[in-house]
């Protein structure tokens, strides 16, 4: 069931129901949790997934819609590296090492190498953000992300003049991820965005939600949100980041060009072709809550739109 809140009440205010008995096994609420609240610097180290994350909400760019449950966030999942069925995830993730971890930065910038999670992190104060999540099956979410604006990450490593992409790509352990072992999506994982998309004020690399540290199941330790764009494009557990002149292959454009385009962006006017983009499924709603509408660029047209004057979005869907 969704949690109604009233607005003023960050998301992160509300204890998940699976840290609340830790919690309250600290001494004195509130402080204690600030004691315990790891910063950016810290992240990356050792520090377990359910960690308290300190993160000041944004509230310009976060919607005031009711947060999914913690419970609905972290075992309703799409992670094909721990399986294709919705609870895979939350059931195979739990084992995935995820520190120490590095991203290697490539390709077009200036500066490269590969970084240390803690250090990617050091430099950017933590935010948290409620976003819309819209995945190309068609049903939806709402979740209040911890992480760093991806812009300014990627603006360290100074990107040159003829950086118009940028490349992401997963962890690849088959030893670590079964899903892997099998042959359903080409591994690793990749993804991308335009250079101007992932210079964007929105787009977000995510180390937390509701107030704590990544669970695995949702991308740990490190994931992308870009949440006018189907869910897909957030990829999860980053290992590289490469800056490119030529659009980078993407995992799901290769294995369905026709159903799966580079954009996807959330578009209610182009249809997958096996079912309908026009409306929604909010999870946790209820069995017999109305489907809602879906938004242009799930809701963030004001905001984005302008990055595609440019562009015929039936043909590049
Ligand atoms: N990233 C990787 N590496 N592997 C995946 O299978 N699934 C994508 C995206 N990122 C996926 C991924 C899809 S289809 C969606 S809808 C979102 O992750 C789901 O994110 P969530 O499980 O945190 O809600």
């Amino acid at each position: 069931m969704l949690i109604r809140r009233p607005p003023h009440i960050r998301p992160s205010d509300i204890t998940p129901p699976d840290v609340f008995a830790t919690r309250r096994r600290l001494l004195a609420g509130a402080l204690s949790v600030a004691a315990a609240a790891a910063a950016p610097a810290a992240l990356g180290a050792a520090t377990p997934s359910g960690t308290p994350l300190a993160a000041r909400l944004n509230a310009a760019l976060s919607t005031s819609e009711a947060a999914n449950s913690w419970e609905d966030v972290t075992t309703y999942n799409n992670y094909y590296e721990f399986g294709t069925d919705k609870s895979d995830p939350a059931e195979n993730a739990g084992r995935l090492k995820t520190a120490p971890w590095s991203v290697a930065i490539g390709g077009e910038a200036e500066v490269r190498g590969r970084v240390a999670l803690e250090d990617l992190l050091k430099p950017h104060p933590l935010e948290e953000r409620v976003y819309r999540l819209r995945c190309v099956e068609a049903w939806s979410m709402v979740i209040p992300w911890v992480g760093v604006p991806l812009a300014a990450v990627l603006k360290r490593f100074k990107p040159t003049s003829r950086a118009r992409f940028v490349a992401f790509t997963t962890l690849a352990d088959p030893v670590q991820m079964p899903g892997q072992r099998s042959a359903v999506l080409d591994w690793p994982y990749v993804e991308g965005l335009r250079i101007d998309e992932a210079m964007h004020p929105l787009a977000l690399l995510a180390v937390g939600l509701y107030g704590r540290v990544l669970p695995n199941q949702n991308g740990a330790p490190l994931r992308l949100v870009v949440p006018w764009k189907y869910g897909f494009k957030s990829i999860k557990s980053i290992v590289r980041i490469e800056f490119s002149q030529q659009m980078p292959p993407t995992s799901w454009n290769r294995a369905a060009p026709r159903e799966y385009g580079f954009y996807a962006n959330v578009n209610p006017a182009v249809d997958h072709p096996r079912w309908s983009q026009k409306t929604e499924r909010r999870i946790g709603a209820g069995l017999f809550a109305p489907r809602q509408p879906t938004l242009p660029f799930n809701g963030y047209a004001t905001e984005v739109a302008a990055l595609y004057r440019d562009l015929d979005l039936g043909r590049n869907f």
